[in-house]
């Protein structure tokens, strides 16, 4: 593949509609500052994602796997005055930098951190009643996608988008005997999608400034 060609592409992309302001640029400063694994979404997939938190007019967002908060910042962004976004993330330190740098980015009013593993917070948020939300975004450890589609649904309504990144992963899933666990979590996630009626799914394949992998995107039939 032509990945020099990707990646200018995704630049020309983002300089015409998605370039970082000061706060963005300084969350990810300061997550690889601070050591983190740079596996944040990129600011063209930020924009997507913004894009389609308007389009589902989103008020009430989850979000699992935050990280230092980028994408979190992205989609708060989209959020109108009275909006709220829950992110749960298992790792107290991330947890610590997304805190830092969403309330740089004045975000600290519409977003919520939960810390904690999502497959013990996800019960918590069902139990609290805090959904159904407008807009799901899955982005936390691979091999549990299949359980995070399941709570997804529940705590979704008619119309709810729910949209998973890393489903590609540089086209490994198309090996049916994979061993890795993210694959077989992702192939099985993708399959889950493709064979509920009670959604209409697809999946994007993603290039340019990341590696080739893939988001699915999927709609609650109304
Ligand atoms: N959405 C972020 C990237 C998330 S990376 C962005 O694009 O900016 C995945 C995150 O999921 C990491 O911070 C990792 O610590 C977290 N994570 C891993 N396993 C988890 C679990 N079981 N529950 C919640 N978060 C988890
Ligand atoms: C990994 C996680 C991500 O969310 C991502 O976008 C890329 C890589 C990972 O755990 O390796
Ligand atoms: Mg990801």
């Amino acid at each position: 593949m032509n990945n020099q060609l990707f990646k200018n592409v995704d630049d020309y992309i983002m300089k015409l509609f998605a370039t970082e302001d000061s706060s963005l640029i300084a969350a990810q400063k300061d997550a690889t500052d601070a050591n983190m694994p740079e596996i944040s979404i990129t600011p063209v997939q930020g924009k997507l994602l913004h894009t389609l938190a308007l389009t589902c007019n989103a008020k009430k967002i989850l979000e699992i796997g935050t990280l230092g908060g980028y994408s979190t910042i992205w989609l708060a962004r989209a959020l109108p005055e009275d909006g709220h976004l829950i992110t749960i993330e298992l790792d107290p330190h991330h947890a610590e930098i997304a805190r830092a740098n969403i309330k740089r980015a004045g975000l600290e009013p519409k977003v919520t951190i939960r810390v904690g593993s999502a497959l013990e917070v996800l019960p918590e948020i069902k139990s609290e009643k805090l959904g159904p939300f407008d807009m799901i975004f899955i982005d936390a450890d691979k091999p549990s996608y299949p359980e995070y589609l399941k709570y997804s649904l529940q705590l979704s309504r008619p119309g709810t988008l729910i949209i998973a990144d890393n489903v590609i992963r540089e086209g490994d899933v198309l090996d049916e005997n994979s061993s890795d666990e993210r694959v077989v979590g992702a192939r099985r996630f993708n399959s889950m999608l493709a064979v509920n009626p009670a959604l209409t799914s697809i999946i994007l394949q993603t290039v340019g400034a990341k590696e080739h992998d893939g988001m699915s995107l999927a709609v609650v039939n109304r």
